[in-house]
């Protein structure tokens, strides 16, 4: 029989067969076929030895046809080696361990060899809300330095040096006489010192003070600061702007009142209580009980607040006989407390999984 027909049939015969079912025999497989046609010892290297032992005529011929047997033979390897590794890909897939879709496990759930999945702190989330709901009544988000100068803490809004409303804020000093803030309302200041009205800011961020700690006071705390000015603005837009945050917080039924208050920034000052929206007002639960969260009170105390100081707003160079404003001032780790029911604030920075899973 004619050798290189024999080594063509061998090769159809070895070709054609169907694949395994595991691709990843099929790929040994076809790599056995390499080595048993193309390899140094294989089948068409023993063909071309034949060569040496043919007339010059019959050389050409057969050399010819030894040639495009081996292009046949590497083409066809190539391609089903192609095809053999879709088919390892697909198998992959199916058994899941290289599904890059799938999601990973649920929150707190304990799964071997997976990391749990896991959520924004709710002070985050409160955050992410302010921030959501205020941008969209067309105020920005402002900041400023969380080591601030006496004069943008205190001076400027109308709390003077040796003027008994500073005790208030008593707290640490740097050695070189700044004071880590004690509010976000020196952001107020800075803000009307870059920009002219209109002004509508949020800013939320870090304040310090030196408490002594306990269930509802810790020396760094959250605070977020809104502050509007234009002209012709009244207590009307206050109520309203603040109404409309407060039902986002607690639910669209919840009633608010103002109580006068002293803030040195603002004239007249005010503190908004919201209805307790646990016990719906009445102090009490269905079984008579003192409800924990307004301690029997029926509102709770939520938003201090005012109408900005002239003398405030003289200090940034704006008139107070063309504008007037607003501001108020949030503590959000009471808010968060608020909204959850948790009797201590210091369980939420804790660090404790146990607690932030389950809100
Ligand atoms: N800065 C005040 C504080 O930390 C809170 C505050 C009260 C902010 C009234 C205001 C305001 O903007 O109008 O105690």
């Amino acid at each position: 029989m004619d050798p290189i027909l024999a080594v063509e049939q061998a090769w159809q015969a070895e070709a054609g067969a169907a694949p395994l079912s595991d691709p990843a025999d099929d790929l040994a497989r076809l790599e056995a076929l390499r080595v048993r046609f193309l390899g140094k010892k294989g089948e068409v290297a023993a063909l071309m030895k034949v060569l040496g032992q043919l007339s010059p005529d019959e050389k050409r011929a057969f050399g010819q046809r030894v040639n495009q047997l081996k292009d046949q033979v590497t083409a066809a390897l190539d391609e089903l080696r192609a095809q053999a590794e879709a088919r390892a890909e697909q198998a992959a897939l199916a058994a899941g361990w290289l599904d890059p879709t799938l999601p990973t496990a649920a929150a707190g759930a304990q799964v071997v060899g997976l990391p749990a999945l896991g959520h924004k702190h709710p002070i985050t989330r409160l955050l992410d809300t302010v921030i959501d709901h205020f941008t969209g009544l067309g105020f920005e988000v402002a900041s400023g330095p969380e080591i601030e100068d006496t004069w943008h803490n205190f001076d400027a809004l109308n709390i003077p040096d040796n003027h008994p409303a500073r005790d208030v804020w008593d707290t640490f000093y740097t050695t070189r006489g700044e004071v880590p803030r004690t509010h976000t309302s020196s952001v107020q200041i800075r803000t009307m010192q870059a920009q002219r009205p209109p002004i509508r800011v949020i800013s939320p961020g870090k304040c310090f003070r030196n408490e002594s700690i306990d269930a509802t006071h810790l020396a760094a705390f959250n605070q977020c600061e809104g502050l509007y000015v234009d002209r012709g603005v009244t207590l009307g837009h206050l109520k309203a702007t603040l109404e409309g945050w407060v039902h986002r917080l607690f639910g669209p039924d919840v009633k608010i009142r103002f109580r006068p208050a002293f803030y040195p920034f603002v004239e007249p000052g005010l503190d908004l209580d919201a209805q307790c929206f646990f016990c719906g007002g009445g102090g009490h639960l269905g079984d008579g009980g003192t409800c924990p969260v307004c301690r029997g009170k029926g509102w709770l105390e939520v938003i201090p607040c005012g109408m900005v100081h002239p003398n405030v707003l003289r200090n940034c160079g704006i008139d107070p006989a063309e504008w007037s404003g607003f501001a108020f001032g949030m503590g959000f780790d009471r808010l968060v407390m608020l909204q959850h029911g948790i009797d201590d604030l210091r369980r939420l920075y804790s660090g404790r999984l146990d607690l932030v899973r389950q809100l």
